[in-house]
């Protein structure tokens, strides 16, 4: 029986400009004229692949004072943030850029948040997000970004996941704050040309990741969000191989930009009841113990989680195998069972492993702490019952 759509409120305040040659024309207006603005970037690919050179010619144009603060890494480091923050308050900056891919712009939003912060540790943004100890700062540093990486989502959500080193090991968590949606977002499919083979493939999974932990869940369907969902998911797995043909495929490119935002602006969230973060807890876990690539974790958790979870998302990945994968024969049970093999062929044929042992080391005995750490921090951020949940996982609690 079909349930259909949950109350929802969607809210998304971030401007988009789409399409090529989109980073000079509009950088030139979109910043207030005479703002002081702190440029944040990564490890230097922007200088590589020109990106930084149409930023400084457009904000050139524009009459603003600029600063940089270059470094960010991917899993970006909290001590970062607060080199920047620094900045921003010896500055005075009032608008942040951040010019690459997701950790620089989800570092952005920390930066932003922490510079106008008046507890100690804005650390406690984060860790003990809902607390009334911490005092969310009412106004922030606005934020725009060129985005280099389609994956995570960032360009259009108030999301942001940052890393602390501590000496018992990294601690990788995240927040979501509506003050630090991104007032615009510069998304030109041709920045992507650039991008290893590696990270394009990391980032298609992202965002298929993202498509699953809404559409896989144990509800009974929704019409419209599965719908929605589904296409972005096809999109996604048939760009992948025209891309993987010929990487300078425009047209693979931006189908593969767009989808991406639309697999995490909110939208495919609508009205469904019990999102599934299940993945992604387990992922960043496994990141911060070994480093390992945010796309990467998420396909070599999947299929597991897909198998443990089978008798509660048997339905829905029969529903998947024959929409998206369009397998026709078989009863429930032989469909479901198809899409997950489908999936991992997908993932494989693109370059992307799909087993744990690809994810560095991991032993049983970090289990019991990555666990507790997934149940007990990501759930209760995400808003999922996630890890802890009977339904979705098939564990009591
Ligand atoms: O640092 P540079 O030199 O710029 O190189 C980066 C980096 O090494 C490179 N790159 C980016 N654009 C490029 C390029 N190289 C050549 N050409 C280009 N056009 O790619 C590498 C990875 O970049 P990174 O920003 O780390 O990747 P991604 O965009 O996948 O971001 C991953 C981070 O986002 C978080 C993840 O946990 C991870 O920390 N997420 C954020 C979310 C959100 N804000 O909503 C949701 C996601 O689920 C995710 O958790
Ligand atoms: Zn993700």
């Amino acid at each position: 029986m079909l349930k259909g759509m949950n109350n929802f409120v969607y809210y998304n305040p971030t401007r988009i400009f789409f399409g090529k040659n989109t980073i000079i024309p509009n950088l030139k207006t979109l910043i207030p004229k005479k703002s002081n603005i702190l440029v944040t970037y990564g490890g230097g690919s922007i200088f590589r692949n020109g990106v930084f050179d149409q930023v400084t010619k457009g904000l050139g144009e524009g009459g603003h004072k600029i600063f940089e603060y270059g470094g960010i890494t991917p899993n970006p480091r909290y001590k970062h943030a607060m080199e920047a923050v620094d900045i921003c308050r010896k500055k005075n900056i009032d608008f942040l850029l951040s010019v690459g891919g997701g950790s620089v712009l989800d570092l952005t939003k920390f930066i932003s948040l922490s510079s106008k912060y008046e507890g100690n540790d804005p650390w406690d943004l984060i860790a003990k997000i809902g607390s009334p100890e911490v005092k969310v700062p009412k106004s922030v540093i606005p934020i725009g970004d060129v985005l280099t990486l389609p994956a995570t989502g960032s360009e259009a959500n108030c999301g942001f996941v940052v890393t602390r080193e501590t000496p018992k090991g990294n601690i990788k968590i995240g927040a979501r704050y509506e003050s630090v949606f991104p007032k615009f977002s510069i998304l030109d499919p041709e920045t992507t040309y650039s991008l290893p083979w590696k990270q394009t493939v990391n980032g298609i999974v992202d965002a298929f990741v993202h498509c699953v932990e809404f559409y896989m869940n144990a509800d009974d369907g929704h019409p419209l969000p599965d719908r929605y969902t589904e296409g972005v998911m096809e999109t996604l797995i048939d760009a992948s191989y025209r891309v993987k043909k010929n990487k300078k495929d425009y047209v693979a490119r931006a189908d593969i930009f767009w989808a991406s935002t639309l697999a995490l602006n909110g939208m495919s969230g609508c009205g469904i009841y019990e999102p599934d973060g299940v993945t992604h807890h387990i992922g960043h876990e496994i990141t911060a113990l070994t480093e390992a690539d945010h796309g990467l974790t998420l396909a070599c958790v999947l299929p597991g989680v897909w198998r443990h979870q089978f008798e509660y998302k048997k339905e829905k990945l029969a529903m998947f195998a024959e929409r998206v994968w369009k397998i026709r024969s078989g009863n429930v049970e032989q469909k479901a069972r198809k899409a997950i093999d489908c999936t991992i062929k997908w993932l494989n044929d693109i370059g992307m492993p799909t087993r744990l042992s690809a994810c560095g080391k991991i032993l049983p005995s970090n289990y019991r702490a990555m666990g507790e750490h997934a149940v007990g921090f990501w759930s209760k951020v995400m808003g999922t019952k996630g890890i802890g949940q009977k339904r979705n996982v098939g564990v009591k609690e």
